[in-house]
């Protein structure tokens, strides 16, 4: 009897979690017939339309039914691979604020969706189409700095520009972001911009001189700058502030909730951007029309965003040096001791097309470590700046580690040469067919509970 008993209660504690377990598949249960109006349209507004749009970075649209059907076994395919929406990082070695990821349902429902057909469902399910404000992946600018217009021939390689971007405002003011925006055929590969700061009375005309300096014929710096006419009027050279416009594609402008970021914006300056590259042109000559968008604040920022850089021209050496034989698989590393207590708050792993995956990570005075990001795959093509949920904080004396491995073998199909041949940094050189190794962290200094600061911020208009 008593063992019976025992059994009939096994049997329940057994059947409850089962029930539950029922429930719980039946609610994720996928409905008889998926269709775009009623499962798809929602999940593709949500995760695909902010680039797969009309104006949006990429060619294909998923906006109506009648252009995403023509796509259906493609987007069942890249889903399922998890190569779209392009998220690099392992999302089980560490999150970040604005994460793209499909859960597994999703993922689900897209493959159901394709493999039945496509079918349409009824009209009137269909949802509104999501509102993006044209010309910004933020918001509204306050001031538009269209960039001078720039030609490119058809079938060219990768150009490296200088390019100055000057303006004057009616006052002093302080900005909370900068936003890089591509022109619409989307050959710009990415941006580092800094800020020139002049003092009013020691710059006549901030327009003078060219806007654009082609850094192949201009080998000398100093030459450039003075034919883009940045020196002040009695020759000696404002301040410069860096790092306050990238762009990667698929980058959000970075912003930070309350206090956090943004900078003094004086009322004569310019933008420079040091590094505007643009990759490979297809069949057509055309012209890129890019612009920069600035939003306002009143505000001056409470803490300074602050950044360095491990690995090529960084604070730490890459080891071994980086240098890749042909036909082999190249391990290296940077490593780093922080100096003080940090809060980090981006994370931009760097490499270029041989990368195969990388890693970074701190192990702390103690021992523990503190995973800082992991990618398994590397994607030369989504280079984010991966902003934490909350701010890690890097107690003092621990070592941040950055691992990464190469891969030149003719099995890597961005393999810029065939057959492989030695390839290896170059100065800092950022032509795709040098290699680098950079880990760069953006951080304030540590204060008293900066761990419990979320930084989640809505960057995407929806
Ligand atoms: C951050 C921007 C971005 C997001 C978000 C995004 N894509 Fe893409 N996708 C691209 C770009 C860029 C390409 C490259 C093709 C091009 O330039 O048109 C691409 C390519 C594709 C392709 C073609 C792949 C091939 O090999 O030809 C499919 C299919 C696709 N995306 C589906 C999706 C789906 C479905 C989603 C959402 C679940 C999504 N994408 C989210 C930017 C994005």
């Amino acid at each position: 009897m008593e063992l019976r008993k025992q059994k009939l209660y096994k049997a329940v504690l057994l059947f409850i979690p089962l029930a539950f377990c029922y429930a719980c598949n039946n609610s994720n249960r996928l409905p008889d017939r998926v269709t775009f109006t009623e499962h798809i349209a929602p999940l593709f507004y949500k995760h695909c339309t902010v680039c797969h749009r009309p104006t949006g970075m990429s060619h294909i649209e998923l906006v109506n039914y009648n252009e995403a059907k023509n796509y259906a076994s493609a987007i069942a395919y890249v889903v399922k691979e998890r190569l779209m929406p392009p998220w690099p990082a392992d999302p089980h070695y560490t999150e970040f604020s604005e994460q793209r990821l499909l859960t597994e349902h999703e993922i689900k429902l897209i493959e159901k969706w394709a493999a039945d057909g496509a079918p349409e469902g009824a009209k009137d399910k269909m949802p509104p189409e999501p509102e993006y404000p044209a010309g910004s992946a933020i918001g509204t600018p306050d001031l538009r700095l269209p960039l001078q217009p720039f030609f490119l021939k058809a079938n060219s390689s990768d150009r490296f520009l200088l390019v100055k971007v000057p303006f004057e405002l009616p006052r002093d003011t302080y900005a909370a972001v900068v936003e890089f925006v591509p022109g619409p055929h989307n050959v710009v590969h990415h941006v580092n911009g800094d800020m020139v700061k002049y003092d009013f009375d020691k710059k006549k005309d901030v327009f003078e001189g060219q806007r654009v300096s082609d850094m192949v014929n201009d080998t000398n710096i100093i030459d450039a700058f003075k034919k883009l006419g940045l020196p002040n009027d009695d020759g000696t050279y404002p301040v410069l502030e860096k790092s306050v416009v990238n762009y990667l594609p698929g980058v959000y402008a970075q912003r930070y909730p309350g206090g956090i970021g943004g900078f003094f914006l004086p009322r004569k300056g310019a933008f420079l951007l040091n590094d505007m590259h643009y990759g490979f042109t297809r069949d057509e000559d055309l012209t890129d029309s890019s612009y920069i968008n600035v939003f306002f604040t009143k505000t001056p920022p409470e803490r300074i965003v602050q950044e360095f850089q491990l690995g090529t021209v960084g604070i730490s050496p890459v080891v071994p040096d980086l240098v890749i034989p042909p036909n082999t698989i190249k391990k290296v590393h940077s490593s780093y001791v922080v100096p003080m207590d940090i809060s980090v708050l981006t994370v931009n792993p760097h490499m270029h097309l041989l990368g195969k995956s990388f890693k970074a990570y701190a192990v702390k005075p103690d021992g523990d470590t503190i995973r800082l990001i992991s990618i398994p795959r590397w994607d030369f093509n989504w280079q984010y700046f991966y902003t934490f949920k909350k701010m890690v904080k890097i107690p003092k004396g621990s070592t941040i580690t950055a691992e990464g491995v190469y891969d030149n073998t003719k099995n890597n199909l961005l393999n810029p040469y065939s057959p492989p041949r030695l390839v290896r940094d170059n100065n800092g050189s950022m032509k795709a067919t040098d290699e680098m190794f950079q880990f760069i962290i953006s951080y304030l200094p540590y204060k008293e509970g900066d761990e419990q600061v979320s930084l989640e911020v809505p960057q995407k208009p929806h």
